[in-house]
């Protein structure tokens, strides 16, 4: 199938002086998202959990684009007190943030709880990047409340065409961590829903706050040949090759396209739900429902502040 590029690699402006931190970039989709932005001059933190792999990937986009301003920062988002320690360290560089693109993830993995006792596809792919994308990341301490760092910034959550897996079950979000009735696709599904969900909450919280110089979207990035089915059977996996599309770089335009292109701005695009390659979709009824987005907003932040101490919650 034959799909029409709205936009392409080619089409992303000069990023030099923009400070882009991209999670999940030492392979797969993330890796080529960083590749590109690195190419284009940007500030690139390549956030991951394993050093030698994220090193790796940092010695690799270098030598591809000789940009030396690429970094590796640990980041695993397992655990919570790895992602505030990401936080902490990412603050003390004293660097705006212009760029946040939360795109590490897992899929259709046997049940697991995280380090903090969550759900693992619900703290990786979701409870783990409220944290990041409330006040303390975005706004930097030393600045009066509203007053964004370093405006105007992007924020791209990377969801999934699998957001429609809950149609069935609903969010479900009591009985997540209830192993007796885990469904690997079924959780995959609610936490990609979740990111759709927390894209609109946070774009009307922002809204509501008067802040209008920060875009956050979501989007599904396609069906990408990428190491994502690893946890799964050999037989799924076999079936997915068969579906696999595009490659990963093909799989950076969407994500690419909500954090670079002019566009965003001028059409003030914002609580969006984009699809390849940079076309914006209508979510699925369930990730376009209000109540859903207040419960997981309520949910979450009550979750992240019995987990992380002296969490005082979002803020906004
Ligand atoms: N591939 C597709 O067809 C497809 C379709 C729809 C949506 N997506 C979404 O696209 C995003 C990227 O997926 P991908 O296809 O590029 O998969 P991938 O090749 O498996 O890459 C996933 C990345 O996330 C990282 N990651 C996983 N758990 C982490 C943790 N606890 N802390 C920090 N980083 C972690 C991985 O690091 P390690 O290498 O250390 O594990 C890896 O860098 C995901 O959010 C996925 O849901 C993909």
């Amino acid at each position: 199938m034959v799909m029409t590029k709205h936009f392409d690699l080619d089409m992303i402006p000069d990023m030099s002086g923009k400070v882009c931190i991209v999670t999940g970039s030492n392979t797969g989709i993330g890796k080529a998202c960083a590749m590109e932005l690195a190419s284009k001059g940007a500030h690139v933190i390549v956030a991951s959990r394993n050093s030698s792999k994220g090193q790796e990937a940092v010695n690799e986009i270098k030598a591809e684009t000789g940009n030396e301003l690429i970094e590796y920062l640990q980041l695993d988002l397992m655990s919570l007190a790895s992602v505030t320690k990401f936080i902490e360290e990412f603050k003390a560089k004293n660097l705006p943030i212009h760029v946040l693109l939360n795109n590490a993830g897992i899929m259709a993995n046997p049940f697991t709880l995280s380090e903090d006792g969550i759900e693992s596809q619900f703290a990786t792919n979701h409870a783990s990047s409220l944290f990041p994308c409330d006040f303390s990341l975005i706004f930097h301490p030393s600045l009066p409340t509203n007053e964004f760092y370093s405006a105007p910034s992007r924020i791209i959550n990377v969801s999934s065409n699998g957001h429609r897996f809950i149609f069935c079950s609903g969010l479900k979000l009591q009985e997540m961590n209830d192993e007796k009735s885990y469904s690997p696709f079924g959780a995959y599904g609610r936490s990609k829903a979740a990111n759709i969900l927390f894209t609109r909450e946070l774009d009307q919280r922002l809204e509501a706050e008067g802040i209008t110089n920060v875009y956050v979207n979501a989007n599904h990035p396609g069906v990408v040949d990428s190491e994502l089915a690893r946890y799964s059977s050999v037989m799924i996996q076999a079936i997915l090759r068969k579906l696999v599309l595009i490659s990963t770089k093909d799989g950076a335009i969407t994500q690419l396209y909500l954090a670079t292109s002019p566009e965003v701005e001028r059409d003030s695009i914002k609580g969006k739900y984009y699809i390849p390659f940079g076309m914006e979709k209508a979510p699925q009824q369930e990730s376009r429902s209000q109540e859903n987005q207040t419960a997981l907003w309520n949910y979450t932040e009550a979750l992240l502040k019995e987990k992380i101490p002296n969490y005082p919650g979002a803020g906004i």
